[in-house]
Parts: C-alpha cells; sequence; structure tokens
C-alpha cells in the first residue's frame, strides 16, 4: 500500500504536526513524563572530562579522539563513524547527502525527525504504517520492493516495541539505504543477553546500513547535542561532506569519549536493566486500570497507552500536576493515544493513582 505522501490532499483526516516533541508539553511544577531523558546525577568519569574540556574551548574542536573511542567500542573502523550534534542532526545530513533517492519510505509510527528532515529537502516521503492490533510489528513485506531509502526506528519511539534484528536486517539491500535510528537501544536488556538486544550497530555486512545513536538520553545530555552515525564507510564520507564543519563541540566530543569506555557501556547495561524493573512496575499498575490498553511489547524508556479520550485525559492530568506526551503528532496514531516516561517506583505509583483518580471520574 503506498503511504500518505507529505502535501497529499488530507481527506478528513488532519495531518499530524511533525514539529511537536515532548519537550514543550513539560512546564513549571509539572512532573515530566513527557520527555524520555533519564534525570539522575552525572557520574564522575563523564562529569571529570566534560568540565575539562572547557579549558580546551579557544581550540576548534578534534573529532578524531571521540571517533576512534566509538569505533573501539563498536569494534568498527573510525571511517564507519561520524559524530553528529545529537541523533537528530543525523537525519538531516541523510536528508541533505541523499538527495537523488527516489522512493523514500518511512516506517511509522515512530519519531517525527526522520519524515521532517527529508520533507524539509524535498524528499516525497511515503508512510508505512505499523498496526496497532497487531502490535506495531514489523512486516519487512510492507515495505516497497523498490524503495530505496528506508527509515526504521528500534526501539521504536512512540511505541517502545524492539523489531527483531533478523527482521530489519531483512530490509537491507543493494541500492538501498536503511537507516536505523537506535537513539533508544541502550535502554534495552534481555534477560541472558550480554548487550543490547536486537542492535544492528556492530553489523558490518549488510549493504547500505546506517545506524544512528544517541547520547543525550541515558546521559542526559540533551542539551549538550551529542550522538552518532554508523555506517559503510562511504557512506559515512557523503554523510561528512554535508555537515557543517566543526557541527560538535569539544565538550560533546569529550562526553563521546567518555560515554564510549567500557566502564560507560557497563553503566548502561546495569540501567537498562533497571529501567527493565521499573517499567514493568509501572505496566503492572497500568495493568489494573479499566480502559488503559498498552501497545505491542514495551521494551524501552516509555510505553504507549491507547485510552478512549486520551486527548482530554492529558489536560486533566496536567491540571494535577502531570506532563505526558499526546500521541496523535505521530502520524498512525490519534487522539486515544499517550506516551509516558518509565521513572522510578515512587513516581509511577503517584502518577497511576491520579490516572485512576480521572478515570473514575
Ligand atoms: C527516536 C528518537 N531518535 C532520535 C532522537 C534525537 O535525539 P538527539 O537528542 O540525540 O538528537 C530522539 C529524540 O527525542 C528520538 O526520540
Amino acid at each position: 500500500m503506498r503511504g500518505q505522501p507529505i502535501g497529499a490532499p488530507l481527506g478528513v483526516v488532519p495531518e499530524p504536526d511533525l514539529g511537536h516533541h515532548g519537550d514543550v508539553e513539560v512546564g513549571e511544577g509539572l512532573v515530566d513524563l513527557a520527555v524520555n531523558v533519564r534525570r539522575a546525577p552525572m557520574p564522575p568519569w563523564l562529569a571529570g572530562p566534560l568540565a575539562a574540556s572547557l579549558g580546551d574551548l579557544a581550540r576548534y574542536p578534534d573529532p578524531a579522539p571521540a571517533r576512534a573511542a566509538v569505533a573501539a567500542r563498536h569494534r568498527r573502523p573510525p571511517a564507519e563513524v561520524l559524530l553528529t550534534a545529537g541523533a537528530a542532526e543525523g537525519f538531516v545530513l541523510i536528508a541533505q547527502a541523499l538527495r537523488g533517492v527516489r522512493r523514500p519510505v518511512v516506517v511509522h509510527p515512530q519519531f517525527t525527525e526522520p519524515e521532517a528532515a527529508l520533507a524539509a529537502a524535498g524528499h516525497e516521503v511515503e508512510r508505512v504504517l505499523l498496526d496497532a492490533a497487531d502490535g506495531f510489528r514489523l512486516d519487512p513485506a510492507r515495505v516497497p520492493a523498490d524503495a530505496d531509502l528506508v527509515m526504521v526506528g528500534n526501539p521504536t519511539n512512540p511505541t517502545s516495541v524492539l523489531h527483531p534484528a533478523a527482521t530489519i536486517a531483512v530490509l537491507a539491500r543493494p541500492g538501498r539505504v536503511l537507516v536505523v535510528d537506535e537513539a533508544f537501544a541502550d535502554t534495552t536488556a534481555a534477560p541472558g543477553v550480554p548487550g543490547e538486544p536486537e542492535s544492528l550497530a556492530g553489523r558490518r555486512d549488510l549493504p547500505g546500513l546506517l545506524v544512528l545513536r544517541s547520547l543525550t538520553k541515558t546521559w542526559g545530555l540533551a542539551g549538550l547535542r551529542i550522538g552518532y552515525l554508523l555506517g559503510e564507510a562511504a557512506l559515512v564520507d557523503r554523510l561528512a561532506r554535508v555537515q557543517p564543519l566543526w557541527a560538535v563541540s569539544t565538550p560533546a566530543l569529550a562526553a563521546a569519549t567518555a560515554c564510549a569506555a567500557p566502564e560507560a557501556v557497563a553503566a548502561e547495561r546495569a540501567i537498562a536493566a533497571g529501567l527493565a524493573a521499573d517499567r514493568d512496575h509501572l505496566l503492572a499498575r497500568l495493568a489494573t486500570l479499566p480502559g488503559v490498553r498498552v501497545a505491542g511489547r514495551p521494551a524501552s524508556a516509555f510505553v504507549l497507552l491507547e485510552i478512549p479520550g486520551a486527548d482530554r485525559i492529558r489536560l486533566a492530568l496536567r491540571e494535577r500536576g502531570w506532563a505526558v506526551r499526546r500521541g496523535d503528532t505521530f502520524p498512525g496514531l490519534g487522539p486515544d493515544w499517550l506516551r509516558v516516561a518509565v521513572r522510578d517506583r515512587r513516581t509511577t505509583d503517584a502518577f497511576v493513582e491520579a490516572l485512576a483518580d480521572i478515570l473514575e471520574a
């Protein structure tokens, strides 16, 4: 099925606002369940290098050490790494560098910036909408065979669904660039699996694969802007050519180096395991609420809820001091959807009580 091209006649379904993000839902005095950035004291192995980098700001940034560190972390040569000002910059570089693609496809519901960046660069985007009824399962057969650029999130924001790596790998082929947004891959964990389950970050055998990573979520660095791209050297080089000079600042590079160290990766794994337990708690509490349905099987730092009248419930939550992310700005969702960040148990308990009160009223 051909998706909904940008700018096509919209019929009765309003076009979602792709430029809306959870940060604008947060306000003074509200508990933030809208933004999926972890809030925790910065570990000394990160705070130290960051602070030290401020003494070096008179020099232009040198990405080489950070590039080498990130490459070592993912067991790839440095030429297969491009540091970016957050994963968000990666979408823009892809959209700008790959202007020649003829049939770009974005798998939704997902983060809206990939499509927004493509549209801003003049691409006519097609959407493949995954089904809520099917747990937002990815069926590779839904992606048109001649799509020469495919963008998918894993785990996906806002559904929190983690697609099997093997299913995504099926989408890679010569003549196609396959972009996998792994901004939240470090939040996933599976019992008995030492690393990130279903990540393709270390795969060097898949043609046209580009993996985007973010360091802003788990490490609370949204304001610093640091992420990176991994892929074939020739493809990475094409993206690097359209990147503004010195796009990634010296402090951001220091953070990238620190976050690539084995100590940081081990800490990430421990955080992901704790998050899984907190998420199970949230899911168990939500399961007690009639009319609240969790879509698919959440695997990341947030869960997506379907509640009849969620748009009104969101406003009632705001009145009680809770900011949650509206779901209707994601293609494929609508007014009955909300996204909620996984937080500590005490916050979760208080949130679920507020939600229960609203639902009972
Ligand atoms: C799925 C997803 N990808 C990428 C990004 C961009 O992250 P960054 O802060 O690294 O630019 C976000 C931010 O919300 C996101 O949710």
